[in-house]
This record gives C-alpha cells, structure tokens and sequence, in this order.
C-alpha cells in the first residue's frame, strides 16, 4: 500500500484548502532535549508545512528544561492568535510529566488529538481532531477500499498515540476488534484470525509470515532500527502471504504527517468559526 503517493495527494488537496481559507494557518512545534528521532520527525513535520503554506514556529527546549518552563511556552502558543495548532513532540524528559503538558494545550489547538476532551470526544464517536497516525490508517485503508465492517480486526499496541484511538476507529467503522498488548497469551492464534492487522508496538518481527492469514490486510506502524537499518514491527516476509501491506518506510509514516496538515487546516476552521467546535 502506498502511503508514500497517497500523502503526496493528500498535501496537495490541503494546500488548496489554505489558500482558500483566508487567513493564516500556523503550527507551532515544540522539540524538548536531544531525541535524534523525535528531532527528524519534527522536521519532517515542518517541511510539509512549508511545502501547503502552513507558517510554522518552531520551538527547541533543551533536556533540562523544566515543566514549569514548558507550560509558560504552551500557556504563550494557546494565547498567540498567529498560532493555529500546537504540537509538542514525545516522549518529553523525564522530569516532565506529559500529561500535564498534553491538557495544558487549548483543545481546540490540539492538532495531535491527545488532550482528554479530544479523546473523550473519539471515545464518544463525535471525533474532532484525531491523533495523526490512527487518521493517516483508517485513510490509507479507505483508499484501498478494505472491507471494515463485520471484519476481524487485530490492534497490537495500546497506546494513547495509536493503539487506543486506531481499535476505537476500526470499531467506528463496525470492525470486531481485539486489542493485543505485551501480556496479551495466544497472540499468534489471535493474529492468525485477523482480516485486518495493525502493528504498533515498537519492536521488530513481531509479526511474523507464520501469524498472517492469507489475504489479510496488514498496517505496519513500526519505526524500528535493526543493524542501522530501519524496520518495522511487520517481518518482510509477511508480504508473501498478506493481501495488502503498508511498506516500512514509505506506508504509515508519510500518512501521519499529510494527516497532521489536515487536522492543522481543521483546528483553524474551528477557530474562525466556519466549523463549531464540540470540545469547547
Ligand atoms: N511521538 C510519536 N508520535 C507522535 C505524534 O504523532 N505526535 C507527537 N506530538 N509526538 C509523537
């Protein structure tokens, strides 16, 4: 599945839709300490803003940066009216409590969907801004017209980022769905009665050939590095038995981000009042 040319068509729909919104759309990113990962996907992030016409302010505090710190800057984006969605990237550092972080953001410039009234309001299937990756899914899987309802579907994953919101959305579009997590016993007999498989846990060949039935669509969620190669959580040669694979890279990822311009397009119409807001 080809996440990679599916994002490119996405980019291009959101880059009409804010030049013809009428005014600004701006997206603040805030890196805290030296993740190498988190500071590449931040600027992956930033390019496809400037690549739609989306203004971003990006913002990098260092690892010793306290909470206090960081709610004075979310405190200063959710009151600059230049700023239309906020983003800060995790994980934070230690001593940073992300929760906090997460519900000090203005929901309504939420872009990540993570704040509780956002995910309360998926939970309560009146989705507003959903978290980026479990959007970038069910988008990739209705473009290739796979059959949700009364399907089997197998998350492995629970977080707040993917796991969680992505088995809420499979279920919203009537899928039976089963989450699986570390301590979860019998994975494989789950996974094998799977039609539809998503794999977001964080930890090479947790899907194997062996655990696929044939025909299944299979959504590798994974960012793995194995042998300074990258790897998703899905083993290569499940393509030989899966219907439909997403590629690790080239799948999910870029997905993610053209869903992220899409919630930050969103979060600016709610703002301006062409869109109500549920969550206000
Ligand atoms: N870390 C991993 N994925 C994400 C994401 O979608 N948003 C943010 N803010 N941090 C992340």
């Amino acid at each position: 599945m080809d996440g990679k040319g599916l994002a490119e068509r996405v980019r291009a729909e959101v880059k009409e839709e804010v030049a013809a919104l009428g005014r600004p759309v701006g997206l603040a990113t805030v890196l805290v300490g030296d993740d190498q990962a988190s500071a590449i996907y931040v600027r992956r992030k930033r390019e496809a803003c400037a690549e739609v016409g989306i203004e971003s302010f990006h913002h990098e505090l260092g690892a010793g940066t306290s909470e206090e710190e960081l709610l004075g800057l979310v405190a200063d984006l959710n009151a600059d009216e230049r700023v239309t969605g906020i983003l800060v990237q995790l994980p934070l550092p230690g001593q940073i409590d992300e929760d906090r972080v997460i519900q000090a953001i203005d929901p309504v410039k939420d872009v990540d969907g993570f704040h509780p009234s956002n995910a309360g309001l998926l939970f309560q299937g009146q989705p507003t801004l959903v978290a980026a990756t479990p959007s970038g899914i069910m988008a990739i899987l209705a473009a290739y017209d796979v059959p949700l309802q009364g399907a089997r579907a197998l998350v492995i994953g629970r977080s707040n980022i993917v796991g969680k919101p992505i088995a809420l959305l499979l279920l919203a579009e009537h899928a039976t769905v089963t989450i699986a997590h570390s301590r979860t016993r019998g994975l494989d007999a789950l996974a094998r009665e799977a039609d539809v498989l998503v794999a977001a846990v964080g930890r090479a060949d947790t899907v194997t050939k062996d655990m696929v039935k044939p025909g299944a669509t299979v959504i590798d969620v994974g960012i793995n590095r194995v042998d300074g190669k990258l790897a998703g959580d899905v083993s290569p040669a499940v393509e030989e038995v899966a219907g439909l694979m997403t590629p690790v890279p080239g799948g999910v990822g870029p997905m993610t981000i053209a869903s992220l311009l899409r919630n930050t397009v969103k979060a600016a119409r709610y703002q301006s009042g062409a869109l109500a807001f549920p969550g206000a």
